[in-house]
């Protein structure tokens, strides 16, 4: 199927060298994963859903002004994306406990934090990804200071802004997971969003139900994973790719 080099492969997602110099091609993998990949299963859709999610918020960012890797969207599963130096952290912004800062903390599942937090996690799979701090962050040089509070700058823009967005369709940004890059312009250097934001690396409960909208209904054994991703696409207005773009305008009656 693919007749580019395959450069790196993930768990959710495959990068190809990209159709022009300083490009890559991402590819939107079926896996689940979780919990470093002890728990995995093939979910049929959940690429093509991911690839048009995580599209539309990454268009809707760079609107805002805010770098991305996004440059435009191939096919279902396929994207064309800048080539970058990734940092290798994961950050990780919260509004509501859930997850891992629950346990962490003995909290209630959805109790409201006093402000938002971002945490820093070392992106090493062998290590499980390991919570860090800024000041391990500076001695192992993974990010400098200045690059550092450039990131949480933007995490904290993209947190205010996604929370409104998703606000607005009646869903709730618990917390979201993001990485970050290195674009290279000759001596310039812009820190800049990679990878996906999309319902594999947020959580997104519906407001008024509090039905999980993401990857923990794969996380618990819930089920009804891609009925979840199609309803976040559904609200946030992207078309299918098998449905008009335009719905059909009224029709006059004779
Ligand atoms: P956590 O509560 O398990 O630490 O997850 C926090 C957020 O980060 C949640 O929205 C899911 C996302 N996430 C990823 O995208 N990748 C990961 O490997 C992990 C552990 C979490």
């Amino acid at each position: 199927m693919h007749h580019r080099r395959r450069i790196y492969e993930g768990k959710a997602k495959i990068i190809f060298e990209g159709p022009e110099p300083g490009t890559y091609i991402q590819f939107f993998k079926d896996n689940a994963t979780a919990f470093n990949a002890k728990k995995h299963e093939i979910i049929e859709g959940k690429g093509v859903l991911n690839n048009r999610i995580s599209e539309y918020i990454f268009t809707q960012l760079k609107q805002l002004g805010i770098p991305t890797h996004f440059i435009r969207r191939l096919n279902m599963r396929e994207q064309v994306i800048r080539s970058l130096e990734i940092i290798p952290l994961e950050i990780v912004v919260r509004n509501i406990a859930a997850g891992s800062f629950v346990k962490r903390f003995g909290l209630e599942e959805g109790a409201l934090l006093p402000c938002s937090i971002i945490e820093f996690y070392y992106k090493k799979d062998e290590l499980d990804d390991p919570m860090v701090s800024e000041e391990h962050v500076a001695a192992f040089g993974w990010a400098s200071s200045q690059e550092l509070e450039e990131i949480k700058a933007l995490s904290i823009r993209i947190n205010d802004f996604l929370s409104g967005l998703f606000l607005g369709v009646g869903i709730q940004l618990v917390d979201f997971k993001m990485e970050f890059g290195r674009l290279w312009e000759g001596e310039m250097m812009t820190v800049v969003v990679a990878d996906e934001i999309s319902p594999d690396s947020a959580r997104l409960w519906d407001i008024t139900s509090g039905r999980k909208l993401d990857k923990d209904r794969f996380r618990q054994d819930m089920g009804g994973l891609i009925e979840a991703y199609q309803e976040v696409a559904r609200r946030l207005g992207i078309v299918n790719e098998n449905e008009p773009l335009r719905p059909k305008g009224p029709t006059l009656v004779k």
